[in-house]
């Protein structure tokens, strides 16, 4: 039977040893032998909390019950051999140290010993310096493993805050560009609008009756001001359904019917000014897995910064072709006069769009090339530029899982292509 606290200790009595534990550690000697056992309290009794057990079973039903910083334990025992209590004490607590106390025992139970990490060996009849020293290192070893324990807990609680906070912060840029990005997108098809109302107030603004063709010519008017209007509210609804992560149904739309549509929207727009501009259809039409308007914005987006590259007239051209082979990405690199961008997530898989946006523009300057994509930067002046267009394309062809490829040269002029994943289009 053990000589010091009880087996079955009270909840209180646990609670004791363990608010004392925290104080001076606990060791468990575990002996069954009654004169081992007391010669070793004498020993520790001022200097730890003691437990004791006489044999294997108490010892783990003891380790079970309190949190034992060291274990002093008899290699040779009757019943349970002091290598199996060995193992159950550290499959109970695997933080705890054991010191085993030997006789004669071979080198293999030695090793076995070790093997299960017991942390010291003392042979029977030990000498008192021995022991205290062996049981003091144990301790110690206990206490810096379980700081080292309690640290590594801290700093993973704290790289978990650090995370979070991250995604919160990103979240919230996302919005707030998100936000931005609505105004960038809105503004071209009410730029249209205001155009249009306008050119209708300067024409009918004084008029007291309208003629036939006076009303032909507002009906006409009403209609594109009623499909840029539609625009606007599919621009504001796509980018608040990804700010809410409902990403919309992605129908497949014939790139045909998108060029059509980017035709009405181009020709009224007021940066087509006096240049010249040609859209060629696809001599075989394809169907393209992204948003329709996504497909426009992108392409309405480089259009316009093909008008707006230079005050000179000049020519803006768009034409694709359906791949019907993946592309060579080992000829696309980045260089002085070229960008490739997505490489990373575009899903290279025949077919495959291909729609390029090309000028005979002024070209774009090498030393400003790396810088087109960020957000907010422009050339232009403060009320004539937001830096948020290229931006936005790159946006939307990552998300489209596409690529865009950017190919310029001073004086020359830039060409912009864009590759996105396309399928058959059902007849
Ligand atoms: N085709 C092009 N030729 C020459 N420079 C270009 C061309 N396209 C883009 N750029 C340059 O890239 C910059 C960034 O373009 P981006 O569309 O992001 O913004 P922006 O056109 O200046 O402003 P916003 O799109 O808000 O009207 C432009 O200011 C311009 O200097
Ligand atoms: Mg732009």
């Amino acid at each position: 039977m053990p000589t010091s606290l009880p087996v079955k200790a009270g909840t209180s009595d646990t609670e004791q040893v363990r608010a004392t534990a925290r104080r001076r550690g606990t060791l468990l000697i575990v002996d069954d032998e009654e004169g081992a056992r007391q010669s070793l309290r004498v020993i520790f009794k001022d200097d730890y909390n003691l437990l004791m057990a006489s044999d294997g079973a108490q010892a783990v039903e003891l380790v079970q019950k309190n949190r034992i910083d060291v274990a002093v334990l008899d290699i040779r025992m009757s019943g349970m051999s002091g290598i199996d209590v060995l193992e159950r004490l550290k499959y109970v607590d695997p933080a705890i140290e054991v010191v085993m106390m030997t006789a004669f025992e071979t080198t293999d139970t030695m090793r076995q010993a070790l093997r299960l990490r017991a942390c010291d060996y003392i042979n029977k009849p030990f000498d008192l310096g021995t022991m205290r020293s062996a049981v003091a290192n144990a301790m110690q070893r206990r206490t810096l493993e379980s700081e080292i324990h309690n640290n590594a807990e801290q700093l993973q609680e704290l790289i978990t805050e650090l995370q979070n906070q991250k995604i919160e912060e990103q979240i919230a840029n996302t919005r707030g560009e998100i936000y931005a990005s609505i105004i960038h997108d809105i503004n071209g098809p009410l730029t249209v609008i205001s155009g249009f109302i306008q050119l209708m107030n300067q024409r009918f603004g004084n008029a007291t009756r309208l003629e036939t063709e006076d009303l032909e010519f507002l009906k006409d008017r009403l209609k594109i001001i009623t499909r840029q209007v539609t625009n606007c509210i599919e621009i504001s609804r796509r980018y608040l359904s990804f700010l809410r992560r409902q990403p919309d149904e992605v129908p497949r739309v014939g790139v045909n019917q998108l060029f059509a549509d980017l035709t009405h929207l181009i020709k009224v727009h007021p940066s087509l000014q006096h240049n010249d501009f040609a859209i060629e259809p696809l001599g075989e039409d394809i169907g393209v897995r992204v948003n329709g308007t996504d497909l426009i914005q992108i392409l309405l987006n480089l259009t316009v910064n093909a008008f707006q590259c230079t005050a000179q007239r000049h020519r803006v051209n768009i034409k694709g072709c359906a791949l019907h082979e993946a592309l060579d990405l080992t000829a696309f690199k980045d260089g002085p006069e070229t960008r490739f961008l997505n490489v990373e997530r575009f899903i290279n898989i025949a077919p495959l769009l291909q729609v390029s946006v090309c000028d005979n523009g002024p070209g774009i300057p090498t030393e400003i090339l790396p810088k087109i994509f960020q957000p907010y930067f422009t050339t232009k002046g403060a009320r004539q530029g937001t830096g948020l267009g290229l931006n936005i394309v790159q946006r939307l062809v990552k998300e489209a899982k596409g690529a865009l490829h950017l190919q310029t040269r001073v004086g020359e002029g830039t060409t912009f292509t864009l590759y996105l994943p396309a399928a058959r289009l059902m007849r």
